[in-house]
């Protein structure tokens, strides 16, 4: 275990030291334009089972993982022509696909938590990309937060999670998504929501001609979806109209509040924000009330967290 965590830059030569850190075994966060991810090679075993010690991960969830481009994820999944027209649409991007794992891959069976299937993600960020391209393999990656806790969209949420326990960040800025990925998987040739994020259905429906189902609708599951996640030290009280007495108001439109996600009332702006704010809301202590989010676009995403950060917790 490393003593202290490297804060890298996204300099030629730290992008270098990043992929040697990699190929080395070793954990290395990075950013990505959904949130930082916790990245390690996924074909070694080792290195995949450090990044569930690091995070303090209950039992060992599928991780996504990340590919320089659409067509290296061919060599590792049965490729089909939905896989192929949503890659070809939305990669790279805020999409994650979970496909049919080909024979003889050489991914860890950590990352799939021994499923037949793998999740695959072409990250669009352009510090992610050189990363990936240098280190020249594929990266397992959860997003780099102690498990349950709230997803890191800047290098200094990372350090105050994991810092000590990985052996370095990559500091490029805030993500500009600011959600984690919208997660696709496959039914026959008929594409199914597994977890909303940082894509809108909407966009996909458009490409797809007909509508996505929802998770609780399928027989395939996005395991490690717990219910209690992304969980702030306060309590969080959603819809709410204005603080009660002691409550942290996060404010979005018109609802005024202690920060607001976005006073304009655009979704897109809401999202990049929201893991920031509630970091900074959690540091301030006390319970958190939470504004109306309307259900259309990222709003589905940002309510799907909002209410996993609002879950009875164990
Ligand atoms: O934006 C993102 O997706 C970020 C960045 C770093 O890429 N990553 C991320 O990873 O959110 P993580 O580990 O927090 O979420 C991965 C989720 C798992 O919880 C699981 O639900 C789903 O992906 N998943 C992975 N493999 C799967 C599989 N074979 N079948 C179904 N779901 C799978
Ligand atoms: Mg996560």
């Amino acid at each position: 275990m490393p003593a202290a965590t490297q804060h890298l830059t996204a300099t030629p030569a730290d992008i270098d030291r990043a992929a040697a850190l990699l190929r080395d075994g070793e954990l290395v966060s990075f950013p990505t334009e959904t949130v930082y991810g916790l990245g390690a090679d996924a074909r070694k075993g080792e290195s995949v089972a450090a990044i569930y010690e690091a995070k303090g991960r209950p039992s060992f969830n599928p991780l996504i993982v990340h590919l320089a481009e659409v067509s290296i994820a061919k060599t590792y999944v049965d490729w089909s022509d939905t896989a192929d027209q949503l890659a070809h649409s939305f990669w790279p991007g805020p999409l994650t696909l979970v496909l049919p794992l080909r024979q003889g891959h050489s991914l860890s069976p950590l990352v799939t938590a021994g499923l037949p299937t793998v999740a695959l993600r072409v990250p669009a960020h352009p510090t992610a990309q050189k990363l990936l391209a240098t280190f020249g393999g594929p990266v397992a990656a959860p997003s780099a937060n102690p498990s349950g806790r709230i997803s890191p969209t800047t290098a200094q949420h990372v350090l105050s999670g994991l810092d000590g326990r990985i052996a370095a960040v990559v500091d490029d800025g805030p993500c500009n998504v600011g959600l984690e990925s919208t997660i696709i998987g496959l039914q026959g040739d008929k594409a199914v929501l597994l977890r909303a994020g940082g894509l809108p259905s909407e966009e996909i429906e458009a490409v797809l001609g007909y509508s996505l189902a929802l998770p609780e609708t399928n027989s395939i599951t996005a395991p490690g979806q717990l219910t209690s996640h992304y969980a702030p030290n306060g309590a969080v009280r959603l819809n709410a109209t204005c603080a009660k007495k002691g409550e942290l108001m996060l404010g979005f439109g018109p609802i005024k509040g202690v920060l607001n996600l976005s006073e304009n009332g655009d979704l897109i702006e809401a999202a990049a924000n929201l893991f920031g704010h509630l970091h900074q809301l959690d540091k301030m202590g006390g319970p958190i009330a939470v504004a109306p989010i309307p259900m259309h676009g990222l709003g589905r995403a940002i309510n799907d967290r909002l209410n996993r950060a609002a879950a009875p917790r164990d």
